[in-house]
């Protein structure tokens, strides 16, 4: 970090919808600075004013595909690009020994290099960077612990008709609370019929400008409980992105989720 208390920020996938948004929501947080507008080599968008795209003041912010420039002159990184890109971002983030928020979903990084990476940098995984997430996830832990086994657990995901993956990282991670909270350990959730034993259903749909919404349905025998998350403003994800890029500047090395910067408790 810099002596003064502005963190600089390098915003990595800066002309896509969320790289749009966080450029949007930045102005919201004095106390941060973006400093590097990283898009891909391939960009139309290269040499343009990332605010300008974003519908903004200039304000001399050009889009590159230099990350290792952007991240010299940042104090911690946020990647929103897409999914075949993330070994690199996460590469060039722990040799340049820069915090990293890795709100991308649907990427295959082995965990070995996520681990190898956590003992460099600040590493944050998100799926998912709002709040209201986080407190579904934990809702879904416990639920699935409190309710007797014989109710069937589903995870519904619905998501603009241009989301690049499916499930959802969000939808993937709730399914991972279940199956915590059922003792069930790692499973695979999927759809079959009959209902494999211990299996949690995964429904997805794709459509129009939905911007995000997971149920998480709990069903027994005469009663059922759903859990719905609703987002209606990427800004949403933008703004607990920024808050916890604020958090991480200052964290240890170390491997985080959108729990430890909230700070939520787990309740057993
Ligand atoms: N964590 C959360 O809360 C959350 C919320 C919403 C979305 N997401 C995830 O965030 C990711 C982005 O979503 P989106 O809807 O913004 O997608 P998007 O609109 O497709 O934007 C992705 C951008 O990444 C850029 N890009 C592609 N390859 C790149 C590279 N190698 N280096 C740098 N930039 C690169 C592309 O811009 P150019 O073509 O100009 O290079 C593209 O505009 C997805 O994985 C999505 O699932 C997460």
């Amino acid at each position: 970090m810099t002596h003064t208390s502005l963190v600089r920020v390098a915003l990595i996938g800066v002309t896509g919808r969320m790289g749009l948004a966080l450029l949007q929501a930045a102005p919201h947080f004095p106390q941060l600075l973006i400093t590097g507008a990283i898009a891909s080599r391939a960009s139309l968008a290269l040499g343009r004013d990332a605010a300008r795209l974003a519908g903004l003041p200039a304000a001399n912010l050009e889009v590159s595909a230099d990350l290792e420039r952007a991240l010299e002159q940042a104090d911690v990184a946020l990647d929103f690009s897409r999914a075949e890109a993330v070994p690199e971002h996460l590469a060039a983030c722990r040799t340049a020994g820069k915090p990293l928020l890795i709100g991308v979903t649907g990427y295959a990084v082995p965990e070995e290099d996520l681990r190898a990476a956590a003992g460099r940098i600040a590493l944050l995984i998100a799926p998912n960077t709002s709040v209201g997430v986080a407190v579904l996830t934990e809702l879904t832990r416990q639920a699935a612990a409190a309710l007797p086994g014989t109710f069937d657990i589903d995870i519904l995901d619905l998501h603009h008709r241009g989301k690049a993956d499916a499930p959802s990282g969000t939808a993937r991670a709730l399914a991972q609370a279940a199956a915590l909270g059922r003792g069930l350990g790692a499973s695979a959730p999927g759809v079959t019929v009959p209902r494999g034993a211990g299996q949690i259903g995964m429904a997805v749909l794709r459509a129009g400008d939905q911007v995000g919404e997971h149920t998480v349905l709990f069903s027994g025998s005469g009663e059922a409980l759903a859990l719905t998350h609703r987002v209606s403003d990427r800004a949403v994800f933008a703004k607990g992105a920024l808050q916890a890029a604020l958090w991480l500047a200052a964290a240890p090395p170390g491997r985080y989720g959108m729990r430890d910067f909230l700070g939520l408790k787990t309740v057993t």
